[in-house]
């Protein structure tokens, strides 16, 4: 890996400003899932660090909330700049140590960063209100203050674009933050630590522990009185873990956890915008998205017409090396992901249904796996419950609107889900019968700073990105004025 800016790559956690080596001296591999190579070792912190990191976080807090607004926001837009001015190195440190092709790396960089410049300017418009008063002697206000240190632990899917979710509105609304990135992608986040340093946050302000070890970080975040918000994007298993910790101290919490999302193409579609769609939600980063289309149900008169053109596009993905011209699907991240495609696929195959495109691990090396279709699914089968996060199109035959509404939200979860119609009536009622929070209607990619990204039942709690992911960052002080 030859970056231009060679500064970008750092292996120590930041904290309070400072590059810091684990107190025990210990290391974990950064490893490139396209060919196993070891790019480097990064400090392997712990507890005593995470309690540093949130001890330097308390004490930037109340100067770093007193600023007003526009001068966070300044220094935030520098740090946007920053990250645009540096994109080619940062895609590259992505594709290296998470697997994405390049070019969906730096359409990680951009969407990433969009939030940054989304929340530098949304911090201005943290309005309270006067409420009209029930009593003439007394008058109603409330005032948005930013409710202290968070904590946050983010996946290796996104490196880049779930840190910045999470940052951008905690320190815009004023917060300071502690953030953990997955063992298997600390690179991207040290790089943007990096980055933060040059624009100019004052230390303190953005920390970042690197780690091996989930769990011990977790636990002291979840449990640190001085930690007043913890958000979390990753399982639905490890959240619910995470939330029960952080009732010792009754904190604030943001879940985003996993998904089974529904995609519905009905007779009324327009075909090419349907594959196209299912295409894009299907196999970005190869599959690896908590709102990867996850069950696809095709209505029985446009079935034909659409998996003879959806074979082909899937059949004719590009695997190799996310750094090789035109690869379209890189690696999965581990072997436990390869694994788990051969156990769902497997299932499916005992159970009935048949592979009509790929259905194998791919030459291309360990971690690949080929592009696959897998037709006649039902709901007896483990991948109709269970998110495959890799690059498997499960297909299900159904009749009726009413039938597939049921079976699209028959599952725990709630996260995404996308329909494809012509029919503007369907495509209202549908929307309003889906229980997903978010909801693609001949879209399959929908996610934007600007919109609200969260889930409905076990896919989480909060929103994040658009005008409403700044309230999670936010306490709501009412005040009676009184004596009038
Ligand atoms: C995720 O998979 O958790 C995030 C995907 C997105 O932001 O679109």
């Amino acid at each position: 890996m030859q970056l231009q800016n060679t500064s970008l790559l750092q292996n120590r956690s930041f904290i309070n400003g400072e590059w810091v080596d684990a107190s025990n001296a210990e290391t974990f591999e950064v490893i490139n899932p396209a060919n196993g190579d070891i790019i480097t070792s990064v400090a392997d912190s712990g507890a005593v660090e995470t309690e540093q990191a949130i001890a330097a976080a308390s004490k930037a807090f109340p100067a770093w909330s007193k600023k007003t607004a526009k001068e966070r926001g300044a220094i935030m837009k520098k740090w946007f700049n920053l990250i645009n001015e540096n994109i080619e190195d940062l895609a590259l440190l992505m594709t290296t140590e998470q697997g994405k092709p390049l070019a969906e790396a730096k359409g990680e960089i951009t969407y990433g960063a969009s939030f940054i410049e989304w929340f530098a300017e949304e911090a201005r418009r943290v309005y309270g209100d006067v409420i009209p008063t029930p009593a003439n002697d007394r008058r109603i206000i409330t005032i948005k203050q930013p409710i202290g240190v968070v904590a946050a632990i983010t996946p290796w899917n996104f490196p880049v674009s779930m840190i910045t979710r999470k940052i951008s509105p905690a320190i815009a609304a004023g917060c300071t933050v502690v953030l953990k990135p997955a063992a298997q992608t600390p690179l991207s986040a040290l790089a943007l630590a990096y980055l933060a340093k040059e624009a100019g946050f004052p230390a303190g302000v953005i920390n970042i522990v690197t780690s091996s070890n989930a769990a011990e970080i977790g636990k002291v975040m979840t449990e640190s009185p001085l930690v007043q918000k913890f958000s979390f994007t990753g399982s639905t298993k490890v959240g619910k873990m995470l939330m029960q910790q952080c009732a010792s101290t009754v904190k604030k919490v943001s879940l985003e956890l996993g998904g089974n999302a529904p995609l519905i193409v009905f007779d009324d579609a327009d075909v090419e915008q349907a594959v196209k769609g299912a295409m894009a939600s299907k196999y970005r980063n190869a599959g690896q998205t908590c709102v990867c289309a996850n069950r696809l149900y095709v209505q029985e008169g446009i079935y034909d017409g659409f998996l003879e053109k959806y074979r082909e596009a899937v059949a004719s993905l590009n695997v190799g090396n996310g750094t090789d011209a035109g690869v379209e699907i890189g690696p999965l991240i581990d072997v436990e992901a390869i694994e788990k495609i051969k156990r769902l696929l497997g299932d499916a195959v005992d159970k009935g249904a048949t592979v009509t495109v790929g259905g194998n691990e791919h030459s291309a090396g360990k971690l690949f796996y080929e592009p696959t279709v897998v037709e006649g699914c039902n709901s007896k089968m483990a991948v109709s419950k269970e998110e495959v996060f890799g690059p498997v199109s499960p297909i299900f035959k159904f009749s009726t609107e009413e039938e597939a509404i049921a079976l699209a939200n028959d599952t725990e979860y709630g996260l995404a889900s996308y329909f494809f119609t012509q029919n503007l009536a369907r495509a209202w009622r549908v929307a309003e019968a889906l229980d997903y929070g978010i909801i693609g209607i001949n879209e399959g990619i929908v996610s934007t700073a600007e919109a609200p990204f969260g889930g409905m039942k076990e896919s989480g709690i909060g929103r994040e990105g658009s005008k409403y992911g700044i309230e999670e960052y936010l306490e709501i002080k009412y005040l009676c004025l009184g004596g009038l």
